[in-house]
């Protein structure tokens, strides 16, 4: 049942250029500019004309929403909040007619996502829903969706969930642009070929896992880690923070790079290794400064760079190269030697790997 794999988590980070290719099945062609979400009918004209876009989620799905919100933003031209279901759902929220509610949950189970999808639904809201599972409560619960169809994930720690997330928001995002006449026809069709090209780039990103487990190695009995990264790589930032904690226990952060001189910079020493998401993208010569204030402070840097990069190979202990893309789309690629990481680190350290202790696969209780 785990094809050969020792854990359900590795066969999961291995399936991903596939998921995400089940993703585009019948959704996306670039070469005929094809684009089309199904379950995204009335909906569609709702956003189209929306406002603002309300995003709900937990944990990973809520990071998946942080990328949205940047795609959106930039293509859609839209204003995008991204919430934490558990604290929408308490807090009395404002929703006004114009405001479209998009749902993201893998499980579809999540209790405080459901409550939260409720609330909004009494507030007048027309709530869209990305889950993975079909059937599911959230699923039911929103008034149109698009399934994510990533496959069953069985390990608690989601990852296939996550890239089959962005993708299919990507895809909306793009599909909203091209009708708001927010993005040029060129971006229009550039966008759709790069996202065809995904999935070879992350087959190309997995093929970095010996290189991946020899860094384990060496940082497996550290006791922190930081994870910096910006613009697009923020959320990937938090997200490979969030999949080190839930698997090997240490403790870890995820923060927008340039937020490190604001607090976590004090936590720098010879002891802690600093993961970098330092792809040539908008912000990359500011993520570059930042390594260096890392360096001066004896911090041990891992980076995630883009392949050909030789700047941060000169400054970085260990550099991990991924292929180049848009960076509206590189979280599907940059996320997953973090998730490589992790996994490593946790076998290393003898976790259960895919049943970690006090967690649960969907938290259907608040
Ligand atoms: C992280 C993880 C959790 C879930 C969160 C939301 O690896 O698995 O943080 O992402 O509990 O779950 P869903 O997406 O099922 O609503």
């Amino acid at each position: 049942e785990k094809g050969g794999y020792p854990h359900f988590m590795l066969k999961e980070i291995y399936e991903q250029p596939k998921s995400i290719s089940d993703c585009f099945r019948g959704r996306l062609n670039a070469s005929t500019g094809h684009l089309l979400l199904g379950g995204l009918r009335e909906y569609a004209n709702k956003m189209v004309n929306a406002d603002r876009i309300v995003i709900i989620a937990c944990g990973t799905s809520w990071h998946a929403g942080l990328v949205a919100e940047y795609i959106f933003e930039e293509f859609c031209r839209i204003p995008v909040e991204v919430e934490y279901a558990s604290e929408f759902r308490y807090r009395n929220p404002v929703i006004k007619e114009g405001d479209v509610v998009i749902a993201i949950s893998q499980s579809g189970e999540t209790a405080d996502t459901l409550a939260a999808i409720e609330l909004a639904k009494s507030k007048g809201a027309v709530i869209f829903g990305v889950c993975n599972v079909v059937g599911s409560s959230i699923a039911r619960a929103t008034h149109e969706g698009a399934y994510t169809h990533a496959g069953p994930e069985i390990g608690v720690a989601s990852t296939k969930a996550f890239t089959a997330q962005i993708t299919v928001l990507s895809m909306m995002a793009l599909m909203i642009a091209q009708r708001r006449g927010t993005i040029s026809e060129r971006r229009y069709h550039e966008m759709l070929v790069e996202l065809e090209t995904i999935p070879a780039k992350v087959e190309k990103a997995l093929a970095l896992n010996a290189q991946i487990e020899q860094i384990s190695e060496i940082f497996k009995d550290a006791t922190n880690f930081l994870y910096l990264g910006r613009g697009y790589n923020f959320p990937v930032a938090l997200e490979g923070a969030l999949k080190l904690k839930e698997i090997s226990y240490i403790h870890a952060e995820g923060y927008p790079a340039a937020e490190m001189k604001h607090g976590p910079i004090a936590l720098i020493d010879e002891n802690m290794p600093v993961v970098f998401i330092a792809t040539k993208d908008s912000s990359y010569e500011k993520v570059v400064s930042n390594i260096q204030e890392v360096r001066a402070r004896k911090g041990r840097v891992i980076a995630i760079v883009t392949e050909g990069d030789t700047l941060i190979p000169s400054m970085a202990e260990f550099t991990i190269e991924v292929p180049a893309t848009d960076e509206a789309l590189m979280p599907l690629v940059s996320v997953v030697p973090l998730q490589l990481l992790s996994y490593h680190i946790a076998v290393m350290r003898g976790c259960n790997v895919d049943q970690p202790r006090n967690l649960a696969k969907s938290v259907t209780v608040e």
